[in-house]
C-alpha cells in the first residue's frame, strides 16, 4: 500500500508480548498515524494490559497517544489469560518505567471506538490484536460504526489449523467467543489474520539479536521480553520460534499485499462442549453458505514479512 496519507488507526490490544512488538511496528511505521489506544482483558488482566500499554508508549517517547481500557472481562465468560507465554506482567522480564503522565483518556474503550468511528467516517481503521469484548460492546452500543468504520483488522481465529488454546479454538476467539461472534456479524469490512499465517511468521531468538541492542533502552526491554519466553516458557512447550501473530495483523493494515487474501464466510461456535470459540470457514461454498463476511489471510510472504518486522523495529533503536 503505497498512500501520501497515513493510515489512522485504532489499535486495540492485550499486551502481551507480541502485542508489545505490534505496537512498536505501528510507532516505527509512517504510513500509520495511531489515533488511540485502547485495552481489554487478555493474556493478562485489564489492570496490567492498560499499564502495559501505557508504559509502552512512555518508553518509546509516545505519551501523547491515549490509552483507554475497556473490559476487564468478556461479555458471558470468566476471563481467561495465558501468563505461562508472556509472564505474569505481560511483557516478560521487562520492567517498564510507570507511565508519568497520568491515562490520556477517561473515556471508556467502546466510547473512544465508537467517537473516534463517528468523528471521521471512512478514515479509521481499527486493528484489533486481543479477545474482542471492546468491539463488540462498541457495535452494539452504535451499530452505524460497521458503516463507518474503513476497516477492521483482526489477529483471531485458526480456519485450516489446529488451535492453541484447545484443538479447536485460538486464544482470542476462545477468551471471548461470544464478542467474536458479535463482531464477525456486524456487517464491517473485516480482514480476519488468523493461525493460518501467523504460524508461519515464528522468528528464533538468534533472528531477534539484531533488536536486541544493549545500547538502546527498547532493545534491551525487547530482550527482556523474548527472555522470558524463550528461557521460561517455549523449552517446556517445546517451541524454538516466537510467533509474530499480532505484528503479522498490523503490517495487514497498511501492507496487505504481504499476504493473500480471500472472501469467504466464517462463524464462531458457542455452544460445543469441546468446540466452542472455533472458527468455520466454509472456504467450500454450499448452496446454503452465507455471502463471504471476512477477507481471510490465506497465505504469507513469510521472508517479505520477516525482513520489513525487523527493519521497521530497528528503526526504533
Ligand atoms: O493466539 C494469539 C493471540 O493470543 C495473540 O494476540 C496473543 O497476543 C494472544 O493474545
Ligand atoms: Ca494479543
Amino acid at each position: 500500500m503505497s498512500t501520501e496519507q497515513p493510515l489512522h488507526l485504532i489499535l486495540d490490544t492485550d499486551p502481551g508480548i507480541d502485542d508489545a512488538l505490534a505496537l512498536l511496528l505501528a510507532l516505527a511505521s509512517p504510513e500509520v498515524s495511531l489515533e488511540a489506544v485502547t485495552t481489554v482483558s487478555g493474556n493478562v488482566p485489564l489492570t496490567q494490559t492498560t499499564r502495559n500499554a501505557r508504559a509502552l508508549l512512555a518508553l518509546a517517547g509516545r505519551q501523547d497517544i491515549p490509552v483507554a481500557a475497556g473490559a476487564e472481562r468478556p461479555l458471558v465468560r470468566p476471563p481467561i489469560h495465558a501468563a505461562d507465554v508472556h509472564g505474569p506482567s505481560g511483557l516478560g522480564r521487562a520492567e517498564l518505567a510507570e507511565p508519568a503522565s497520568p491515562a490520556r483518556a477517561a473515556t471508556k474503550a467502546p466510547i473512544l471506538i465508537s467517537e473516534r468511528i463517528k468523528a471521521a467516517p471512512g478514515t479509521i481503521t481499527l486493528v484489533a490484536i486481543g479477545p474482542l469484548t471492546n468491539l463488540a460492546l462498541a457495535v452494539r452500543m452504535d451499530p452505524e460504526i460497521a458503516q463507518q468504520v474503513r476497516e477492521v483488522v483482526i489477529m483471531g481465529g485458526a480456519l485450516r489449523v489446529p488451535g492453541n488454546v484447545t484443538p479447536a479454538a485460538e486464544f482470542n476467539i476462545y477468551a471471548d467467543p461470544e464478542a467474536a461472534h458479535i463482531v464477525f456479524h456486524a456487517g464491517w469490512p473485516l480482514r480476519l489474520v488468523s493461525l493460518d499465517t501467523t504460524q508461519q511468521v515464528g522468528l528464533t531468538r538468534a533472528q531477534f539479536t539484531p533488536l536486541c541492542r544493549p545500547e538502546s533502552l527498547i532493545g534491551r526491554s525487547i530482550e527482556a521480553m523474548l527472555a522470558h519466553y524463550f528461557e521460561d516458557f517455549a523449552p517446556r512447550a517445546g517451541y524454538e520460534r516466537f510467533h509474530l501473530h499480532d505484528p503479522l495483523a498490523l503490517a495487514a493494515a497498511f501492507r496487505p499485499e504481504l499476504l493473500r487474501w480471500e472472501p469467504v464466510y466464517v462463524d464462531v461456535e458457542l455452544s460445543g462442549s469441546q468446540t466452542a470459540g472455533a472458527t468455520i470457514a466454509w472456504f467450500r461454498r454450499r448452496s446454503q453458505t452465507p455471502p463471504p463476511n471476512v477477507l481471510a489471510a490465506t497465505a504469507v510472504d513469510i521472508e517479505g514479512f520477516t525482513t520489513f518486522f525487523l527493519e521497521r523495529l530497528a528503526r526504533l533503536l
